[in-house]
C-alpha cells in the first residue's frame, strides 16, 4: 500500500488523521519535532490501529534532513501538511517566528517534492481565510472572498494557499487540495488520542473541559451582544474525526488522478452555526457535568460568526460530517477525562 508523509502527524488533527490513514491500509511517516505535542500520543494511535507509524523527530524547517528522509522512505507517494504554528494571540508577538515556520516548511516540501517524484499534497488551511464573510456570504462557500488577515498566523495561511498556487502555475508537477477547517474540536470514540493541551488554552472546547474538571475555575464567555441569536459568537465546530476522514479522500482523489483542477479548495464543515453558549449548555447536558461561566467583554479580533456552505466537498469528495454535535461533546469529555486519569500520580 501506498505511504504517506504526515507532517504534525503527532498534533491534535494529525494523530487523528494517522489514525484514519492507517486503518484504510496506508502506510505512514510522521515528521514532527514534537515543539507542541507529545511522543506518547504514538503508543495511542499504535493502541487504536494495532500497528505503529512510522516516525522521525524532523523539523520541516531542516531541509538536509527532509531530504534524507524523503531517500528513506523512497515510497511516499503523497504529504499531508499540517506541521505549523497555530496560536492567533502568539502569532502577533512573534510574526517572524510563524512566518519562518509556517511559510519555509512548506516551501521545503514544495522543493522536495518534485526531487523525489512525490505528486500530491494536502494542506491544512482555516476559514480564517475568509475573514467576517458578508451576510450574503453566509454560510460561507469556496467563492466568498479572501478577506485581510486579522493576525499574522491568518496571514501564513492565505500566503501559503498562494504559494501553492504559484508553485503550480509555475508547472510544478504537483497536484494539491487546499482544506479550508472550520472549528475541529472533539475526539477520538476511543479516547486514545485528542487535543493536548500546552498551558492555558486560548479555544473554546479545552477551556470548557477543564473547566469542568475543576483545573479552571470559571469559563469566560467573550461578549454577549453580539448580533446572533442569543448575542454569543457562532461558530461551526467540526468533529476532529470526521475532519480526518476528509483528507484520506481528499488523498485518495489525487491518487486516483479524479482532480478537476491541480489545486482544489474545499471547506470542511458541518453546515451548522452554534453559538457559545449552545455549546456550553449541550456539553453541560450531555455529559451531565457543570461549567461555571460568566459574560466578559468581547475578545478583541473575534469574528461575530461563520459557518460553512460544505455543499462542494459533499458532492465532489462524497464527504459528510457524520457525528452529532452531541457525540462529538461527549467525546471531548471523555478524552479530559483520560487526560486526567494518566496525569494523576500513582
Ligand atoms: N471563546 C470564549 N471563551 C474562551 C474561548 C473562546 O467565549 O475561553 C469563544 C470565542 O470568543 C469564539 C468561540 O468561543 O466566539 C470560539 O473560539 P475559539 O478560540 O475556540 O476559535 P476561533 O473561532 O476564535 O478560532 C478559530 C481557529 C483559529 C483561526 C480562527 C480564525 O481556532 O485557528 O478561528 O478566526 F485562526
Amino acid at each position: 500500500m501506498a505511504r504517506i508523509l504526515v507532517t504534525g502527524g503527532t498534533g491534535y488533527i494529525g494523530s487523528h488523521t494517522t489514525v484514519e490513514l492507517m486503518q484504510a491500509g496506508y502506510d505512514v511517516t510522521i515528521v514532527d519535532n514534537l515543539m507542541n505535542s507529545n511522543i506518547d500520543v504514538l503508543d495511542g494511535i499504535a493502541a487504536i490501529v494495532g500497528r505503529r507509524p512510522d516516525y522521525e523527530n524532523i523539523d520541516c524547517l531542516d531541509y538536509v534532513a527532509l531530504d534524507k528522509m524523503f531517500e528513506k522512505y523512497a515510497d511516499i507517494v503523497g504529504i499531508i501538511h499540517f506541521a505549523a504554528s497555530k496560536a492567533v494571540g502568539e502569532s502577533v508577538e512573534k510574526p517572524l517566528l510563524y512566518y519562518r515556520n509556517n511559510l519555509n516548511s512548506l516551501i521545503n516540501l514544495l522543493e522536495l517534492m518534485p526531487v523525489h517524484k512525490v505528486k500530491h499534497i494536502v494542506f491544512s488551511s482555516s476559514c480564517t481565510v475568509y475573514g467576517q464573510p458578508d451576510a450574503d456570504h453566509l454560510p460561507v462557500d469556496e467563492t466568498a472572498p479572501i478577506k485581510p488577515a486579522l493576525s499574522p498566523y491568518g496571514n501564513t495561511k492565505q500566503i501559503c494557499e498562494e504559494i501553492i498556487h504559484d508553485a503550480i502555475h509555475a508547472k510544478s508537477p504537483i497536484t494539491a487540495i487546499i482544506l479550508r477547517y472550520f472549528n475541529p474540536i472533539g475526539a477520538h470514540p476511543s479516547a486514545l488520542i485528542g487535543e493536548l493541551p500546552n498551558g492555558i488554552p486560548n479555544n473554546l472546547l479545552p477551556y470548557v473541559t477543564q473547566t469542568a474538571m475543576g483545573i479552571r475555575k470559571e469559563l469566560s464567555i467573550f461578549g454577549n451582544d453580539y448580533n446572533t441569536p442569543d448575542g454569543t459568537c457562532v461558530r461551526d465546530y467540526i468533529d476532529v474525526v470526521d475532519l480526518a476522514k476528509a483528507h484520506v479522500v481528499a488523498l485518495k482523489r489525487m491518487i486516483d488522478g479524479k482532480q478537476d483542477d491541480k489545486i482544489e479548495i474545499f471547506n470542511l464543515g458541518t453546515g451548522r452555526g452554534l453559538s457559545v453558549l449552545e455549546i456550553v449548555e449541550t456539553f453541560k447536558r450531555v455529559n451531565n457535568v457543570d461549567v461555571p461561566y460568566k459574560i466578559v467583554g468581547r475578545r478583541e479580533g473575534d469574528i461575530e460568526q461563520v459557518w460553512a456552505k460544505p455543499d462542494k466537498a459533499n458532492k465532489v469528495l462524497g464527504w459528510k460530517a457524520e457525528r452529532t454535535i452531541e457525540e462529538t461533546l461527549r467525546s471531548s469529555w471523555q478524552w479530559q477525562q483520560h487526560l486526567n486519569n494518566m496525569q494523576k500520580p500513582d
